[in-house]
């Protein structure tokens, strides 16, 4: 199996592009199935998950080409139903968007329960409760899922806690419910505006999306068009405290500063200078820093997804701080394999007490999901010596060419694919 082997304790210097978002790529592409018609999505990201759900939607029956700079030309026309019970929607999380874009068109759904991190219970009752709202029907039976309508009507509907998965999936259904949707206490995610944008360009009536109150009004039928998807700020976030954690200088191009605000205020408030432009911002290391605290929540909040490269950096920062993970209550498990690099941390329920250390050792270490990846590769950039990262599967789900990239700013990273090769 692939890994990465790194030779770290060299500073990141340099100019890095920032690939489509993930999470936004993964609602618009279910959401062509809405069209009904030929699109081209412009600037997804070369990552296995945007794979999947190019597979899922061949699988579905749809025309789909994708060339090697991320545009895709999918053609959802020829999907006659939305039946896909055969495992494959089980290997990632926002397989579950086929349920409210497969209601909209089709009123009719099939899936296999969705997959993705394992980073705690991840129910999706929100995403029932809306959609039965609409008119639908839900019926679960050992790990398939269907739901059905005979027809979608509006409707008010308050969300219990804050999701994006929700938001947006109601959002799709609604799209072909008659008459008016108001979603309430929906999640402001940029990729919540992404696609609720996306559906407008294709001839949607969506107003309010990146508030808590979104209102949709039920249309006929949506066409093509062309869309480009926004910058994937988790990525951009990522680079940013890697270049905090190596003690370098970066510019991160291809961004929209404002959805990394919430980073931006953290390492600005532990003294790391950052300097905003249109759509870039150099982020550079000038002083040592100081520790914070931070609390993940909902968007603008600090997101989730940045966590655990945030807890690596905290674990090199001389001081105390305190990590509270709001939203996923299993979201730790990497912790172990910082511990194992030296890293002084204590985990308690959804609370980690950091006390920071000089340095960090090189070691092996794995991924133990998507971002707790992404945190290991910055973690051994920092430690000096060579270490390996294990079951990079993970991290290939949603960052693309990451050894590349870092290798262009200066890091010793290599991927091997065997036992035998060395650095
Ligand atoms: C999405 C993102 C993920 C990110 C997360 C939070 C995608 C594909 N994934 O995941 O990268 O970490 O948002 O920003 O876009 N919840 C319920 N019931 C539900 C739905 C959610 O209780 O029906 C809870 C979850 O367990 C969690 C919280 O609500 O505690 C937020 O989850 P949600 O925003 O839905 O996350 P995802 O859509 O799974």
């Amino acid at each position: 199996m692939a890994k990465l082997v790194i030779e770290g304790g060299n500073r990141l210097r340099g100019k890095v592009n920032i690939s489509g978002f993930k999470n936004a790529a993964l609602a618009i592409l279910p959401a062509t199935i809405l069209t009904g018609d030929n699109c081209i999505i412009e600037n997804l990201p070369m990552i296995q998950d945007v794979f999947v759900y190019r597979d899922i939607l061949l699988k579905l029956g749809a025309d789909v080409s994708i060339s090697d700079s991320g545009l895709m030309n999918v053609d959802t026309s020829k999907i006659e139903k939305c039946f896909i019970p055969n495992g494959l929607t089980k290997k990632l999380r926002a397989s579950y968007y086929l349920l409210g874009a497969g209601l909209g068109r089709f009123k009719d759904v099939t899936i296999s329960y969705p997959g993705g991190c394992d980073i705690g219970l991840r129910p999706i009752d929100q995403h029932i409760k809306g959609l039965e709202a609409l008119g639908g029907t839900f019926e679960v039976k050992d790990d398939v899922i269907r739901v059905s309508a005979k027809k979608l009507k509006g409707n008010k509907i308050y969300l219990d806690v804050v999701s994006v998965g929700a938001t947006i999936n109601i959002m799709m259904a609604a799209v072909f419910a008659e008459g008016k949707t108001v979603i309430e206490n929906a999640a402001k995610e940029p990729h919540v505006v992404d696609t609720a944008n996306f559906l407008n360009a294709m001839g949607a009536s969506i107003r309010g999306a990146g508030t808590d109150v979104i209102r949709i009004t039920g249309v006929e039928k949506l066409h093509g068009g062309e869309y480009s998807v926004i910058p994937d700020q988790i990525e951009a976030g990522t680079y940013m405290i890697a270049a905090a954690v190596t003690k370098g200088d970066l510019i991160i191009n291809n961004i929209i500063p404002k959805h990394l605000e919430p980073v931006t205020a953290k390492l600005k408030e532990m003294g790391m200078n950052i300097e905003e432009y249109g759509d870039s911002l150099r982020v550079h290391y000038e002083k040592e820093l100081v520790p914070v605290n931070i609390k993940t929540l909902p968007y603008p909040g600090f997101p989730t997804d940045l966590q655990q490269p945030m807890t690596v950096l905290l674990a090199m920062t001389k001081g105390d701080s305190i990590v509270i993970e709001s939203i996923f209550e299993n979201r730790f498990k990497y912790i172990d394999e910082l511990v194992k690099m030296g890293a002084r941390i204590k985990v308690e329920n959804r609370a980690a007490a950091i006390k920071g250390v000089e340095k960090l050792n090189a070691t092996e270490v794995k991924a133990t999901d998507l971002r707790a990846g992404a945190a290991m590769v910055v973690a051994c950039l920092a430690a000096e010596g060579v270490s390996t990262v294990n079951d990079i599967y993970h991290i290939d789900r949603g960052y693309e060419f990451i050894e590349n990239k870092f290798m262009n700013l200066g890091a010793k990273i290599r991927r091997v694919e065997d036992e035998d090769q060395q650095i």
